[in-house]
This record gives C-alpha cells, structure tokens and sequence, in this order.
C-alpha cells in the first residue's frame, strides 16, 4: 500500500475500448480531500468522543432492560401478554445492538484516520515483507483509532460488548432444563364431534360450503374465551388442517387402516404440517390432485391418502377422519390416527 500515488488529475489515461481501440480520456483523479470537523477542531473531537460514548451506553442499557424484561414481564397465558413481553424483549435487544452498531460507524466515521490511500493490485501470494508490512498497518490502525488513550471510550465499547451477549445468553440459559417434552404432540385437540371452522375466523363449515375444487384452510371450532388464550396458540398450530373437496370419483383412498370412511362425499381433510420438517404445506393443484410444499418440494396426492409422490417427506400426510353432524356442518371423527409433523414424532394411540 502506498500513499498518494493516484495518476495526477487532467492526465490522459490510455484503455482499451470494447472493440479493443485504445481510447483516450481524462483522468477524474482524486476528489480534494477534505478535512472533517473533527480533525480541525479538538471541541469536537472531544464532543464526538462524548456522543459514542453515551450511544455505548444506551447499547448498555438496552442489554440491562432486556434482561430485566425478560424475567419482570412474563407471558401470562394471554396472547396479549405474550405480545407485550416479545415485542419489549425484541425493542430492548434491538436499542442494543443498533447502539453497538450506530456508534461503531460513528466512531470509525468521525475519529478515526481519514487517510487516504491507494491499493495497488498485486498478486494473490503475499511476500512475508508485505504481510510483515499489513501487520503494521493494523498496528497503526490500532494506533489510529485512538482506543488507547481514549479511556472513556474504550470503557464503554467493552461495557455494550461485554453486555450484550447477555440479551441472547440469559434466555438461553433459563430455558434449560424446560418442558421439552415431546409427548405433547402426540394428541392434537380435534375430538369426535368437533366442528371444522374456517381458519382465522373461526366460522364453522357446512359440507356444502365446499364445491369440488375448492381448498379451505381449517382449525377446530372453539369459543373466543379459548381462542385468545396462550394455549390456543401452541393447540392450533399442531391442529390446523387443508380440507379439499375432490370429484368423489378421483379419490383412491381415504387412508383408514380399518376400512372406515374418513372423507365425506369428496371432501378431505389432511395435517397442514409436513411431514419432512415442518412447513406449513397449501399449494394445491386442482388438476393433479397434487399438494406441495413450499420448503423443499414435497408433493402429496390429494386423491391417494396425501401419500408422497415426489421430494424428501417420507410418509403421508396424516388424515383428520371427517363426517357431517345433524345440521350438516362437518365434524371430526376423531383425534388424528398417528402424530402431526416430521416423522422423528412417533405416537401411542
Ligand atoms: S418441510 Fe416440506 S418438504 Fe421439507
């Protein structure tokens, strides 16, 4: 690296152009360099030390307050609490990590060497001179940013980065030993006689709601009281079901092991989550009968048991055994017959 050695402005520069004639043109040059404020004046330069310092100390305040909110502000059960404590854990950790970031390009901007250099290309394999010579350059570049005789500064840089690994640690940490408990998936809240309901309003579903083609997006009718709870959250999550409604003629199978009806009249109902990893599958094709999910490709037929006809998932969707009730709405059977989601979950009826 070497200082200054720009071709001086207003001097012709030879290229070549696209058709490979050399052309002529002005060389722009350098832009004059400038000094900041804060180079010319020892006020500001202290003034701007003093503003890093207290973005530093927000950062770290951000960090304390995450903490504090973590364990102060607990979700109680109600999708509101739950909201109020994510949204000041996510406000607090973000004050923390913007204030590192904010002050980090400040200081760099403001106080640290201006200097400008020019990089000339050379090859890829360093000679142990220049990288001996890179080494000082970090060394001046240490030197340059001023971190050692600037106490303050380097006190409240270490203070935000030393707390903020906090906002991510702590929560991690208290979780140990928590309910990991997998047994929870085994059993989703669909019981006999429940009603299918349109997802997120809640409104029930009658059987001839549901015209040959068309797909419906379904969890299991509730009362509000229940629908606004913490638990309803993780309940619907595993619950939530596509319903399709095929040409009676177009289905293959239903699934049932013991040779029961579980679909009515061309409607079916299968667990919208994949049984690859996870992800929520609602891509349907009318014409194939064919449901994909959007993650990894994974295609189930519709027609045939949501069996897998192509991508990584490795059994069927499992089905949700639907009826009608006596005033024509469709209603669960039953719970489903095994475990919702990834294969890895095996279930005991
Ligand atoms: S999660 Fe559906 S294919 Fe991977």
């Amino acid at each position: 690296m070497s200082e200054n050695q720009n071709p001086q402005p207003g001097k012709d520069v030879t290229t070549s152009g696209a058709a490979g004639h050399p052309e002529r043109f002005p060389d722009p040059g350098v832009p004059e360099h400038r000094l900041r404020l804060t180079d010319t004046d020892p006020a500001a330069n202290k003034r701007t030390e003093r503003l890093i310092a207290l973005i530093f100390g927000i950062s770290a305040v951000g960090a304390i307050a995450c903490v504090i909110v973590y364990f102060a502000v607990r979700p109680d059960g109600t999708t509101q609490g739950t909201r109020l404590s994510t949204v000041l854990l996510g406000v607090t950790m973000a004050i923390s990590l913007l204030g590192i970031g904010i002050a980090a390009i400040h200081w760099a901007k403001a106080l640290m060497s201006d200097h400008e250099h020019v990089d000339e290309r050379h090859t890829l394999a360093s000679s142990p001179e220049v990288r001996e010579v890179a080494v000082q350059h970090l060394t001046d570049g240490v030197e340059d940013s001023g971190i050692a005789r600037r106490g303050v500064l380097k006190g409240a840089a270490v203070s935000a980065l030393a707390l903020f690994p906090l906002t991510f640690a702590v929560p991690l940490i208290s979780s140990v030993g928590g309910d990991w408990n997998v047994s929870k998936f085994r059993h989703t809240i669909w019981t006999s006689g429940k009603r299918l309901a349109y997802d997120p309003t809640g409104r029930p579903i009658r059987a001839t709601d549901m015209t040959v083609g068309s797909v419906a997006h379904v969890i299991p009718e509730e009362s509000e009281e229940y629908m606004s709870s913490h638990e309803w959250i993780t309940e619907k999550a595993k619950a939530v079901v596509l319903l399709v409604r095929l040409n009676p003629e177009d289905l293959k199978s239903d699934q049932s092991p013991a040779g029961e009806t579980w679909s009515y009249d061309g409607i079916v109902a299968y667990s919208k989550i994949c049984t690859h990893v996870g992800c929520p599958v609602a891509l349907y094709e009318q014409q194939t009968h064919h449901l994909l999910c959007p993650c990894h490709q994974s295609t189930f037929d519709m027609a045939d048991g949501a069996k897998v006809v192509f991508g990584p998932a490795n059994r069927p969707l499992p089905q949700l055994p639907i009826t009608v009730d006596d005033e024509g709405y469709l209603v669960a059977q039953d719970d489903f017959a095994e475990p919702v989601g990834p294969s890895y979950w095996e279930r005991l009826k």
